[in-house]
């Protein structure tokens, strides 16, 4: 379980703050699909900054199975971290690196994995995610989405439990965002992986989340499931959302 105590964000900036996240707490059960939908600007990104440890809250914490993750230190962080994978909003793929290379890197901090077990993981990852002919390209030789495949290759080398995914399929097609959804969903089910998505499209959760998170101005304005939340909407950020799906 991933739970989200209190969290406050306050970047400082000339002449000031932004409280880009203000007294945020939620909780997230462990094999779900989560969404944390909101618009730009809300906070999406840094929210996730901060679960994965990029970013450390100012205020509040986040317990993953009851354990606190700013206290832990060396190895333990370490593990925590491997725990975890990242598809970040713009993939952040190594650009002079192979799609194969891209998805092994990870893999290189790893104990135990010789050149053949990462070169068997990244055939594995490959075959998953539908690239197992992409291996020798470079990503600018990629397609949007093929690039955000590549993306959710590397977060799951290390066998993560947690998959956190940044608007995964905010530059795809209605199609591609279909095939996006369905791989995420193949990787909650087959692997078991929890994944949080974050997206500021409501039809994303719609088909895919049993619960969601709305955020607006950096606060959770509501959260609970799916259904309920969007069937009668008690925020304005929840029926701005609704407004715009038309
Ligand atoms: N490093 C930073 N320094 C100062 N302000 C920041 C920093 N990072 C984010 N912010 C501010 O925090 C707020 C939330 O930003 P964030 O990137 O989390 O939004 P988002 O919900 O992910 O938006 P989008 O949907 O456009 O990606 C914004 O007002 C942003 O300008
Ligand atoms: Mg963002």
């Amino acid at each position: 379980m991933i739970e989200i105590q209190h969290l406050t964000k306050i970047f400082p900036v000339d002449g000031g703050e932004v409280r880009a996240l203000d007294d945020v707490s939620l909780t997230v059960e462990n094999g779900e699909i989560f969404g944390i939908i909101g618009m730009s600007g809300a906070g999406k990104s840094t929210l996730l900054r901060c679960l994965s440890l990029l970013e450390r809250p100012s205020k509040g914490r986040v317990l993953i199975d009851g354990t606190d993750l700013a206290a832990m230190r060396g190895g333990e962080l370490r593990e925590a971290r491997r725990r975890m994978g990242v598809v970040f909003q713009g993939y952040n793929l190594l650009m002079q690196k192979t799609v194969a290379e891209n998805i092994a890197f990870p893999l290189k901090l790893e104990k135990g994995y010789d050149r053949a077990a990462v070169n068997a993981r990244v055939e594995e990852l490959l075959e998953l995610v539908g690239l197992a002919d992409k291996a020798k390209a470079y990503p600018a030789q990629l397609s949007g989405g093929q690039k955000q495949r590549v993306a959710i290759a590397r977060a799951l080398a290390t066998n993560p439990q947690l998959l956190l995914c940044d608007e995964p399929t905010s530059a795809l097609d209605p199609l591609t965002t279909t095939a996006m959804l369905s791989l995420l969903e193949d990787i909650n089910r087959k692997l078991g992986v929890t994944v949080i998505i974050i997206t500021h499209e409501l039809s994303v959760v719609r088909r895919v989340c049993r619960c969601v998170a709305v955020i607006g101005d950096g606060r959770v304005c509501e959260q609970g499931l799916v259904d309920d939340v969007f069937e009668h909407p008690k925020s304005d950020a929840a029926r701005l959302l609704l407004k715009g799906e038309g």
